[in-house]
């Protein structure tokens, strides 16, 4: 097992697979992805050793994100490699959706568990608006399609912001009245890029709550096993809602999760300064060798991050290591 020195482990695992995103989303990439890094990601040998090495120490889930991972050519198969490790119980998928229908059904026969796909707005305009793409209608196509395939969780993330959440909360419940899908409102983190975004747009996930309470939605205990979002169900209603609040004092007293760059660095904390290179090691070939430069990092994990300081890390977005 992964254990850091406040007796957190670590059986999750986040791996981005490229930082290349085709979106440019108001609060991470609004003037689109920027060539400034470079692209030689992590191959899918390097990510089927890497990933083994994590699943010979307890990881029992990965999830592949990005940028858009599913605009790497080799997606389905980085799925299929994930899915066929000793140990990896549960593949899951971060993506914003642009091209969901033409892939689920490869993804899904490739051994995808669990998809969550990013949607900050229900109305088409305003979905254009946010992320720069008129696609909505096709996206929820793509959930829809999952739905049929019977994927097992399906989770949506929408980040909240004063410019382009305020009553949307209908909007959603209405949607997911007669489905079996999450969705999970995720108060807005700064950035080092999104400084002033942050500044005229963060609005906290308490109204949120207190509106599902006033209308009869429960909130569940939550797991052991449980991720960061507090949820909440009601009989009315198939679907779920999730709130995300990162602002929490006790927000990172359960973090789970690691997570590893497209370019092989280890990133102890989404706000963490710099990643750790696991690439040389990686290519050393040698499982010992990956999981030891791996209990090694470890060492270094902080207790919690410091965004209520305003201390963003190297963070400049998210699509550098993946939400
Ligand atoms: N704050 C909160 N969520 C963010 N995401 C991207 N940037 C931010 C931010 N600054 C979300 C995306 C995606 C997930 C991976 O992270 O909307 O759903
Ligand atoms: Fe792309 Fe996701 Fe960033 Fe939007 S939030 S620009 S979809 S990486």
């Amino acid at each position: 097992m992964l254990e850091d020195n406040f007796g957190r482990q670590f059986n999750y695992l986040r791996l981005s697979i490229t930082d290349v995103c085709n979106f440019s989303c108001s609060y991470c990439l609004p003037d689109g992805y920027q060539c400034d890094t470079p692209r030689n990601f992590l191959t899918l040998d390097e990510i089927t050793h890497l990933v083994s090495a994590f699943a010979d120490v307890g990881t029992k889930k990965v999830r592949i994100t990005g940028g858009e991972p599913c605009l790497r050519k080799d997606v389905v198969d980085i799925v299929a490699a994930c899915k066929s490790i000793a140990g990896i119980d549960e593949v899951a998928i971060t993506t914003n959706g642009f091209n969901l229908m033409e892939k689920i059904d490869e993804l899904v026969a490739a051994g995808l568990d669990s998809l969550n796909v990013s949607i900050d707005s229900l109305n088409p305009a305003m979905f254009k608006l946010i992320t720069g793409h008129d696609k909505l209608k096709n996206i929820l196509a793509g959930i829809e399609r999952a739905i049929e395939l019977g994927v097992k969780s399906i989770k949506i993330n929408a980040v909240l912001a004063k410019s382009f959440s305020t009553n949307h909360l209908g909007e959603f419940l209405t949607w997911i009245a007669d489905k079996p899908i999450t969705v999970r409102f995720i108060e807005l983190m700064e950035t080092g890029d999104g400084a002033q975004f942050f500044t005229q747009n963060h609005i906290s996930g308490q109204a949120i709550k207190a509106q599902l309470l006033e209308a009869g939605w429960l909130q569940l205990v939550r797991g052991k096993q449980a991720g960061p979002a507090q949820e909440f169900t009601h009989p009315d209603y198939i679907g779920r809602i999730g709130l995300i609040m990162p602002y929490s004092p006790d927000f990172c007293r359960t973090c789970n999760r690691l997570r590893v760059s497209a370019l092989g660095k280890l990133h102890l904390c989404l706000f963490s300064e710099s990643g750790i290179d696991l690439r040389e090691t990686i290519n050393l070939n040698s499982q010992v060798a990956t999981i030891a430069a791996i209990r090694h990092a470890l060492d270094d994990k902080t207790v919690s991050h410091e965004l209520a300081k305003r201390l963003t890390g190297g963070t400049k977005h998210l699509a550098m290591i993946g939400g």
